[in-house]
């Protein structure tokens, strides 16, 4: 079976990429570079350099005839997409529905697509969050995601083009871009390995749902098998502090003189986030198996190695 996958150049893309050449998938990689690096890209894998809002995609569909497409693609800052909403409503909503229009065009059989569980529910209202929650999403990324959701259900109820949409809680682990503003288990892990005290936002309270990159392989893997359409929380139904993390974080560098520095708090920072993986359990049989102690060990490593 061949997998198309957008976005294979960076870090959840390549790690997908490699976990389903282990399991003889044939590969084919779509990115344009924009924040994916080359190193990234398995060997094995066929790669285009094309950016999805190209109407170059289309021939690369005719030309490669995938059975399953995983849009990862995408401008992932929240902050970027709040400074500049036509930007982000570009790549991530235009250049979303270019490729579900191409899948619809060459008969895809399914599009998984990563959507974002951390943005589309906005504060949250209970915890932890089931797909049933409420969507009120208060970032433009987080709008973007969700008017993806949204033309994937159109496109299956109008011409049977079968999807599944993974509502990724916050992603972690080797490959991580530790120099953007998303990403706190890379950026505090790179700093903590120059010798630097990494900066905690406010008062380092505010909680995340993190998972590890390992378990969103064994999802996208389970989920390129299943018949299932719909949308699919991504999460640990655990919820951890930034202080904690840092915490953690520390004792495994093993580095004592790390000091926690705490700096302004980010403006409109969403509080807290936790996802259920109910459903997920329910119809793929997926649950994290990976401790957030353990994918920080792991994590760390990497960049230490790295
Ligand atoms: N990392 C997380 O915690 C997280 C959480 C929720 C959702 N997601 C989603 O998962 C997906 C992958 O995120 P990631 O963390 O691996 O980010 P990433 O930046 O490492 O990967 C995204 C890839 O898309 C490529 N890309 C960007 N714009 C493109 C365009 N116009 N055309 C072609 N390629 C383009 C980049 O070069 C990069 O390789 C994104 O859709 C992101 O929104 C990530």
């Amino acid at each position: 079976m061949k997998v198309l996958i957008t976005g294979g150049a960076g870090f959840i893309g390549s790690n997908v990429a490699d976990g389903l050449l282990e399991k003889n998938y044939e590969v084919v990689i779509v990115d344009d570079l924009s924040n994916g690096r080359k190193e990234n890209l398995p060997e094995e894998a066929k790669f285009y350099k094309c950016d999805i809002r190209d109407k170059k995609l289309y021939s690369i569909f005719k030309e490669e005839k995938p059975d399953i497409i995983i849009h990862n693609a995408a401008q992932l800052s929240v902050r970027i997409s709040v400074e500049n909403p036509l930007m982000d409503a570009d790549i991530n909503i235009m250049g979303g529905l270019n490729v579900i229009n191409a899948c619809h065009t060459y008969n895809i059989n399914k599009i998984i697509f990563a959507s974002s569980g951390g943005t589309v529910y906005g504060e949250q209202k209970y915890f932890p969050a089931n797909e049933k929650h409420p969507t009120n999403p208060i970032s433009p990324y987080g709008v973007a995601k969700l008017a993806t959701e949204n033309y994937l259900y159109y496109f299956y109820k109008t011409y049977g083009l079968k999807y599944i949409s993974l509502r990724y809680a916050n992603i972690y682990g080797p490959r991580q871009d530790p120099y953007g503003e998303a990403g706190v288990v890379a950026i505090f892990s790179n700093k903590i390995l120059e010798g630097k005290n990494p900066t905690i936002n406010g008062d380092g309270l505010q909680t995340r749902d993190y998972v590890y990159v390992g378990d969103v392989v064994d999802i996208n893997l389970k989920a390129i098998e299943s018949d299932f359409t719909g949308l699919l929380n991504v999460g640990t139904a655990k919820e951890t502090t930034v202080v904690e993390l840092f915490n953690i974080l520390k004792e495994v560098s093993g580095k004592d003189d790390v000091k926690e520095i705490h700096g302004p708090p980010k403006e409109g920072e969403q509080r807290r986030s936790q996802l259920s993986y109910g459903l997920a359990k329910k119809v793929l049989g997926w649950q994290p198996r990976v401790s957030i102690e353990e994918g920080l060990r792991l994590t760390y490593h990497w960049f230490k190695n790295h």
